[in-house]
């Protein structure tokens, strides 16, 4: 089958096509390149088109008219940067998923798979977080996530398209073959940040909170591998209309499913399985939490067991061990002296 998928010139996008393409399925890419990599759309039927351009979708429409679905990955996806500028995360994620799921809309195109994260989640007393648990989005980018999954809701009970919103927890790793992975050039995430020192482009990792009422004080978070991530978007849509049956067929023609291992692990874990697949210890200091740092959560995932009879395989040590590879590999696939877009 034929899938649109919008950002996938990304990390997460383009590692579902790579997992799409494998099941025999072709994927249209659509990306702005505005922070994606062109290298990721080798190969693959490429549009690098605004998700808001309602002339680009014609003409992707008019030239793959079977396209079945469109999982929708596009967006700015930085907290940090969504704190200090969220006029940019309002227009470019809310606004133009209000357009873009419109135009699908328009275009016929009545199922749509939309790339939620669990930042949208409140804290929980044990840490373990269900789709119905409460919800309390506490940055700028967690809200555009929160605010468009009510749209897509909204759109889905109103218009009859129908919607399935994946709420990753923590991807990490890279494509097991080496064709996707993490494209920042300084990424901001706890793994990027110890494959950093590992690589000596930083001289420490830093464990920011070590008060909290976890096990041992750090930070919890549900580790899930990216190719598992992408392999769950593959399912989906692959017996898309299955899992609505599964759900009893809800009224709202709208599912929410959590993307997780089903395991919290704490920061001090995953440095520790970090030593003992990199082989050597990783110097490292204590500090306050920042502002905005959580305890976190990790997933109930038993929801996308029964209704897309998926299930993360692949352990943390293949997260890092891939996230590893793909640090030192990354350079002959990426070339840096060529930016992203920009904004
Ligand atoms: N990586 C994570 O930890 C994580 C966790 C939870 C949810 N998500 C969500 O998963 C999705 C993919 O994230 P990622 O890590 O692959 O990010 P990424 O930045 O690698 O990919 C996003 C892609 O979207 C494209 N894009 C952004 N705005 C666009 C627009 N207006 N028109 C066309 N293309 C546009 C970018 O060029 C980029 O290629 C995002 O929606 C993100 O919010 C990511």
């Amino acid at each position: 089958m034929k899938i649109l998928i919008t950002g996938g010139a990304g990390y997460i996008g383009s590692t579902i096509a790579s997992a799409l393409e494998d099941r025999g399925h072709t994927p249209v890419i659509l990306d702005s390149l505005v922070r994606g990599r062109i290298e990721f759309t080798r190969g693959r039927i490429f549009y690098q088109n605004d998700i808001a351009d309602r002339a680009a979708l014609e003409r992707i429409f008019a030239e793959h008219p079977d396209i079945y679905a469109c999982i929708h990955c596009a967006a700015y996806a930085i907290v940090p940067e969504s704190t200090e500028n969220p006029y940019i995360y309002y227009r470019e994620n809310v606004g133009k998923s209000v357009e873009l799921f419109d135009i699908l809309r328009g275009l016929g195109c009545q199922r749509i798979v939309f790339s939620s994260s669990a930042s949208i989640y409140d804290d929980v007393e044990n840490f373990e977080v269900r789709e119905d648990s409460p919800l309390n989005p506490r940055s700028p980018y967690a809200r555009t996530k929160y605010m468009i999954e009510m749209v897509l809701r909204d759109f889905c009970a109103a218009y009859g398209l129908r919607g399935i919103a994946l709420r990753y927890f923590n991807p990490i790793g890279a494509d097991p073959q080496m064709r996707s992975g993490i494209h920042a050039e300084n990424p901001s995430h706890v793994l990027g940040k110890l494959v950093d020192v590992a690589l000596g482009k930083l001289p420490y990792f830093t464990v920011t909170g070590t008060e909290y009422t976890t096990r041992d004080g750090t930070g919890i978070r549900d580790y899930i591998h990216v190719w598992d991530l992408a392999r769950a978007h593959v399912m989906a849509v692959e017996d898309f209309e299955g899992a609505f049956e599964r759900a009893g067929n809800p009224a709202d023609n709208y599912l929410v499913i959590n993307l997780g291992s089903g395991r919290g692990v704490t920061v001090r874990e995953l440095v520790a399985a970090f030593e003992r697949v990199y082989g050597r210890p990783v110097p490292q200091k204590d500090m306050p939490p920042r502002p905005g740092d959580v305890a976190g959560a990790y997933a109930n995932a038993d929801v996308a067991e029964r209704l897309l009879g998926w299930r993360a395989e692949l352990p943390i040590e293949q997260g890092i061990a891939d996230a590893l590879e793909w640090g030192r590999r990354r350079l002959e696939i990426l070339d840096f002296s060529r930016k992203p877009a920009g904004d």
